[in-house]
């Protein structure tokens, strides 16, 4: 398996267990059967609604904590920097753990406690009301209080990325962004390396199951001719070829299933080589889609756009 380091010297599973529309009641037997598997990397996030089921399924499991790496996320109504050690505090009691080995900032977006999607205008906070530093400086105190080993941030364009790293005293150690053949983003990337930042991949198969909203008529990734093709020639399933072309990248990558077969299925991806031709292959199908565009923060009034989103 491949693994990960951080520039705290951290090293982690590069394949590891999406949460996102894991619903409850499904999500800990997912997270169970994962650990059986042979998974030690889960992400999560407080806004997925579905922690303390997670936490049950980990503290059911033989798996010891130190075995784990376990990924969460500052939901955008927490930002103000108060707010930021009640949030995760949450998620650990959620979660059952006493630190997290990796928290993110989910979005560079602010948001009014107890807003909810869809938004209003009066539900957003301008950034420069509530800076993105100011926040920052909060999830810096969660390292030193040892709740958290490390801290980075997710859905980060680079000029933000940079912004961010400018005036931090610790640097952020991850970038979670959308990543898959259709949307390969090799510039954010290339400054992401330069920073010395790690990647993960989330939507990795494109996430057939997102909300109706999002991207509704776009096309299905794990469908695409070409991934099917080399697929057929790897004796490897689309979705592997998807997950091996991610690990490739030196990203890490966290396909979500809630099915036993098709997460074990994930996790043999790491056992799947792609050569030059077939990652030259999938470099070709590049089309800068997002199924997850963060349009549902462009409200009309607030000063959020889908442009200053992705700046
Ligand atoms: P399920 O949870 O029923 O397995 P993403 O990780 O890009 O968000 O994609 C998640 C979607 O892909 C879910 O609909 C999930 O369904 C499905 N999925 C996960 N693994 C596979 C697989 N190996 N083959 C086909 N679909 C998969």
């Amino acid at each position: 398996m491949k693994t990960i380091e951080l520039s705290s010297g951290d090293r982690f599973a590069a394949l590891g267990l999406g949460t996102w529309k894991s619903a409850p009641g499904e999500v800990g037997a997912a997270v169970t059967s994962a650990l059986e598997a042979g998974y030690r990397h889960v992400d999560c996030a407080r806004i997925y609604g579905n922690e303390a089921e997670i936490g049950a399924a980990l503290a059911a499991s033989p798996v010891a904590r130190d075995d784990l790496w376990i990924t969460s996320k500052l939901w955008n109504t927490h930002h103000a920097p108060a707010d930021v050690r009640p949030a995760v505090e949450q998620t650990l009691a959620d979660l059952g753990v006493d630190h997290l080995d990796l928290y993110l900032v989910h979005w560079p977006v602010a948001m009014r406690k107890g807003a909810a999607v869809p938004l209003e205008a009066g539900d957003l906070i301008d950034l420069a009301e509530l800076p993105l530093a100011d926040t920052w400086a909060a999830m810096e105190s969660l390292v030193d209080a040892g709740l958290c080993r490390n801290i980075g941030v997710s859905n980060f364009s680079a000029a933000k990325l940079e912004a961010l790293c400018d005036g931090a005293r610790i640097r952020p150690a991850m970038n979670q962004v959308e990543l898959h053949p259709y949307l390969q983003q090799r510039g954010l990337l290339e400054t992401c390396k330069s920073l010395g930042v790690a990647v993960t991949a989330y939507s990795p198969l494109g996430s057939r199951d997102r909300p109706a909203a999002l991207a509704a008529d776009a096309p299905v990734l794990l469908e695409d001719p070409a991934v099917a093709a080399i697929a057929e020639r790897r004796g490897a399933t689309p979705a592997q070829v998807l997950i091996a072309w991610a690990l490739e990248r030196g990203t890490a990558v966290i396909p979500k299933s809630v099915n036993p077969a098709r997460i074990a299925e994930n996790l043999a991806a790491a056992d799947v080589s792609l050569d030059a031709a077939d990652m030259a292959e999938l470099a070709e199908l590049d089309r800068e889609l997002r199924y997850v565009d963060g349009s549902f923060w462009a409200v009309e009034g607030s000063s959020y756009t889908v442009e200053s989103l992705w700046d």
